[in-house]
């Protein structure tokens, strides 16, 4: 890295400026040295397949990443290897899987360097972006697959592509997403063991949450204590292997090892995930097509909530590709999503549904 690059880094963080504009001299000026570069990508890559853990934050920490107490970050999530020193995770934070956190950008001769920002117990929620100058003030959120490149105020909840302000959170709002635990863990950790327990025994129960009151930051980085540990290892390691696979038997049959249910000719297509804890959540009936990437969500934690979820997909739907499903999603028979879709609760059978968050569009004769 060239040093007027370095320099521009180096006031940035100093600054209380977002973001600034460099004109590159030379096209490559900004890479740092090629051992630094490939160790940031090294490790950057190694962690998007390691658990939320005190280890991952360490590792992280080494390629320069500004990374705090208790931060969960996940798997799949992809770290800038160039400008690391920019990313600030600040004690607490949680980031949902499959994001990415880019401190810079190139357009043209120009190079865009940004701080992203988390502070303090804020949530980044998963397959979202935040882009230079992205950051989550106290008790706000970025919401599900969204894209950042601004400052969210304090208090507020913001979503979309750019990401704009869906509302302002009341206090009781902040309540119920920030709490932090009162010291009572023994009789909370008691009573979450309870109750899913019961959530998972009862097949009319779809949708489970509860106040995280427990001894970490974020309810996330509890992630462990969700159900048997070498299950979710098991789980996960069977998710990982046929999300890389083509529709066929043998994928089919390792989903099932999962503990997926899935009905006669049923297709799901590459890049499919099941949720890594609760996968065996996911019932898909009989003649249901799954198209590339889509995604079965079973859990959903914020900073102070815990949420599992079961998923019911019936007969004769398709999910085109990309469809993301939210933990304790029921779609109905012959429902057709497009691409891209979010879906969430209840969606009702024969109809078209398109959208984030989806949208009803028009029957389906
Ligand atoms: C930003 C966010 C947290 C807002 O959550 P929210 O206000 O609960 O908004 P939702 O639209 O999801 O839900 C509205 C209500 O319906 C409930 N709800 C949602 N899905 C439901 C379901 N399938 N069945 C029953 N109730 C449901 C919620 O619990 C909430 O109820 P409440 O107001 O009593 O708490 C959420 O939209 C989000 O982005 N979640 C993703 C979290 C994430 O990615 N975490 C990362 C690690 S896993």
């Amino acid at each position: 890295m060239k040093k007027y690059v370095k320099n521009a880094v180096k006031e940035l963080q100093k600054s209380d400026k977002d973001k600034i504009e460099v004109p590159l001299k030379s096209k490559n000026d900004y890479k740092r040295c090629f051992c630094r570069l490939l160790y940031n990508k090294f490790i950057l890559t190694i962690q998007k397949k390691v658990v939320p853990s005190h280890l991952k934050i360490f590792f992280l920490r080494t390629a320069g990443m500004n990374v705090g107490h208790d931060v969960c970050v996940p798997h799949d999530i992809y770290f800038d290897p160039y400008f690391p020193e920019l990313i600030y995770l600040k004690k607490g934070s949680l980031i949902g899987g499959e994001s990415t956190v880019k401190s810079h950008q190139i357009k043209g001769n120009t190079l865009i360097i940004g701080k992203c920002v988390l502070e303090e117990r804020t949530l980044m929620a998963g397959l979202s972006t935040i882009l230079p100058g992205g950051k989550v003030s106290r008790n706000s959120m970025l919401s599900i697959n969204s894209f950042l490149d601004t400052t969210i105020p304090e208090g507020e909840l913001w979503v979309g592509k750019p990401a704009k302000l869906l509302k302002k959170l009341t206090d009781e709002e902040i309540d119920k997403f920030f709490k932090p635990s009162d010291g009572n863990y023994k009789e909370y950790y008691k009573a979450f063991k309870k109750n899913v327990k019961e959530f998972l025994k009862d097949p009319d129960k779809m949708f489970f949450k509860m106040q995280y009151n427990g001894k970490r930051l974020n309810a996330g980085d509890d992630w462990w204590r969700a159900r048997n540990v070498l299950r979710i290892f098991y789980n996960g390691i069977l998710v990982e292997i046929t999300r890389r696979l083509h529709h066929s038997f043998f994928k089919t049959f390792l989903l099932r090892m999962v503990g997926v249910k899935i009905g006669k000719k049923c297709r799901i297509g590459k890049g499919v995930v099941f949720d890594h804890l609760y996968g065996d959540n996911v019932t898909l009936e009989d003649n249901i097509r799954v198209d590339d990437h889509c995604y079965f969500d079973g859990h959903s934690y914020t900073i102070s909530q815990t949420i599992f979820g079961k998923t019911l997909v019936k007969k004769g739907t398709h999910l085109k590709h990309d469809t993301f499903l939210a933990a304790g999603t029921l779609v109905g028979e012959n429902v057709v999503t497009e691409p891209y879709t979010m879906l969430q609760k209840e969606i009702p059978a024969n109809e078209v549904w398109g959208g984030i968050p989806g949208k009803f569009i028009k029957k389906n004769d």
